[in-house]
């Protein structure tokens, strides 16, 4: 099966999102609470339905599954799900902070097999095909050689209930902090591990996330020769919330720095 052509129509879905994204950005847009810390803007709603009616155009049977409306069914039981996030990096995009994109993975039979993550500041377009490799802006990718965990560039983020919940990162943060050589929280998880993929981070660790923060950007970080695992080092799933990606050569390391708890 030819795989690029649901690629052609994410890329094309991503680049109307990054679009408006640019567009908009900076302007007064209305901005709600989703809870006491996350925010959802009028452009996450505007990206997500222009990302919506380019799928169901070209593919009006497919299952989606996107952040801010949900599971998205259809009448027929499809073996296809589009998994979206139509801005990730929301915080930053309220904040006229421009670190953010829109990311798109397909899942066939329940594996992701293609996915594409535009970041229209820099003009940055991410994509991978099952099988394929990664890609940015069509030239191959991969990830870092670094093997010593002191010299690696590592980025994570904190959930949204960092203030209420034990679970909020912030004990494993303090220590790779004086372990690795810096670490990152740039605020779009997506993005954080395309930057893996093009071997910009070494390592990346999260908790807490969403399928969508992880479709298109697991199949992008794993076809340049990344590892993903959960924080034990078991099988990762995107329906595990945990994620522990790296270049594959500081995987053991950031293992057993998690094991520290
Ligand atoms: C968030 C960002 C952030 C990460 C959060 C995500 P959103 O996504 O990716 O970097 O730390 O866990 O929820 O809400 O901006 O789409
Ligand atoms: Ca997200
Ligand atoms: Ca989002």
């Amino acid at each position: 099966m030819n795989l690029k052509i649901f690629l052609k129509t994410a890329v094309k879905a991503v680049k109307e999102a990054g679009r408006i994204q640019r567009e908009r950005f900076g302007e007064n847009f209305k901005i709600e609470h989703k809870g006491e810390i996350n925010l959802v803007t009028e452009v996450d709603y505007q990206c997500e339905k222009a990302i919506i009616d380019i799928i169901k155009r070209d593919y009006p049977e497919h299952e989606i599954l996107t952040e801010e409306a949900g599971s998205v069914k259809t009448s027929s039981n499809s073996r296809y799900k589009w998994i979206i996030d139509p801005l990730d990096g929301t915080t930053n995009y309220a904040h006229s902070y421009p670190c953010f994109c829109a990311s798109i993975g397909l899942e066939m039979d329940g594996e992701v097999v293609a996915g594409a993550v535009y970041n229209s500041m820099l003009d940055e377009l991410f994509t991978s095909v099952k099988g394929e490799g990664a890609y940015l802006n069509g030239n191959r990718i991969r990830v870092s050689k670094v093997s010593d965990i002191n010299k690696g560039l590592l980025a994570t983020g904190f959930p949204y209930d960092i203030r209420h919940s034990k679970e909020n990162n912030l004990n494993h943060f303090c220590n790779f902090a004086v372990r690795a050589q810096a670490i990152r929280r740039p605020g779009s998880a997506v993005l954080d591990l395309c930057y893996l993929a093009a071997g910009r981070f070494d390592g990346f660790w999260e908790l807490k996330l969403y399928p969508w923060d992880m479709a298109a950007s697991s199949l992008i970080v794993k076809e340049s020769g990344g590892m993903i695992t959960d924080f034990k080092g078991g099988e990762f799933s995107i329906y595990k919330g945990e994620m522990l990606a790296t270049n594959g050569l500081i995987h053991q390391d950031m293992v057993d720095i998690l094991k520290l708890g």
